[in-house]
């Protein structure tokens, strides 16, 4: 990892204070709980060892082929807005990755409720967000991402939905180019976060997924039922229709969709 391009590119009073970087780490999410960082600092690593996604699953990532990051920000939201932050976070990475691969052919990025990205269909990155300062107006997120850029072989359990830019692109990709894009747009854009109508509008239109059908796991007891997705609100809930018919709406869990 080319530190000095990165301070270079990236520390200065409009965007990061300190980057922290270490050749092998644990997770960058852990690492961020258990020191006190102060807001803007970004911690990476070039191998994640183990690194935490969401549902406490395992987050895999071979040494030195992807990126997996954890940022600090504070933001004046109220509790019932902190899941704008994840819609932000996977916006501007989905938007990002777009721009980044756009002169590719037969390459279509989406988003996938609530902070995945997919590329064609399987997961090439994803979000876990931390949240503390519950009870202060500004409260501290650590925006932990991981993408896989360059990683060619994914575990037998994976292998079938998630996948990596380059082995879709064919071209091995530079982590510091593409870090450093995300964090340009990131902090280029944060106003957004407080047009939240404008941010879901954009959000849902990268998103395909009404009409849907989906396998819906719940946060609270990992259950997993079949549904129909009706809608997605700009509040973030998801709109979806179960099979005795009933219709729910719901801010967390997981979907996985049946083809
Ligand atoms: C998911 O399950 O989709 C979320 C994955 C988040 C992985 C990232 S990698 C950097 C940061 N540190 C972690 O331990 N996890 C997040």
């Amino acid at each position: 990892m080319d530190l000095n391009l990165l301070n270079d590119k990236l520390v200065n009073k409009n965007s990061l204070s300190k980057i922290i970087y270490f050749e092998k780490l644990d997770s960058t999410n852990v690492y961020a709980k258990q020191n006190n960082l102060d807001d803007n600092t970004l911690v990476i690593t070039s191998y994640q060892a183990n690194g935490i996604g969401r549902f406490n699953r395992l987050w895999k990532s071979t040494p030195h082929d992807n990126l997996t990051f954890s940022l600090i920000k504070y933001f004046r939201l109220g509790i019932e807005e902190i899941h704008f932050v994840n819609f932000y976070s996977s916006y501007i990475l989905c938007n990002m990755l777009k721009f980044e691969i756009s002169h590719y052919k037969n390459i279509e990025i989406s988003l996938k409720w609530p902070n995945d990205i997919l590329l064609n269909g399987k997961k090439i990155a994803g979000i876990l967000l931390d949240v503390s300062h519950l009870k202060k107006d500004y409260k501290k997120f650590i925006i932990g991402i991981g993408i896989n850029v360059n990683q060619k072989d994914f575990s037998s359990d994976i292998m079938h939905k998630a996948t990596s830019l380059s082995n879709e692109i064919d071209f091995e990709i530079s982590l510091e180019q593409l870090l450093i894009r995300f964090i340009e747009n990131f902090y280029s854009r944060l106003n957004f976060i407080d047009s939240k109508e404008e941010l879901m509008k954009l959000w849902i239109l990268d998103s395909h997924i009404k009409g849907k059908k989906v396998n819906f796991k719940k946060v609270e007891d990992d259950t997993e039922q079949e549904a129909v997705i009706m809608n997605l609100d700009n509040d973030g809930g998801l709109q979806m229709k179960f099979n005795n018919g009933n219709i729910s709406k719901f801010y967390s869990g997981e979907i996985n969709f049946i083809s």
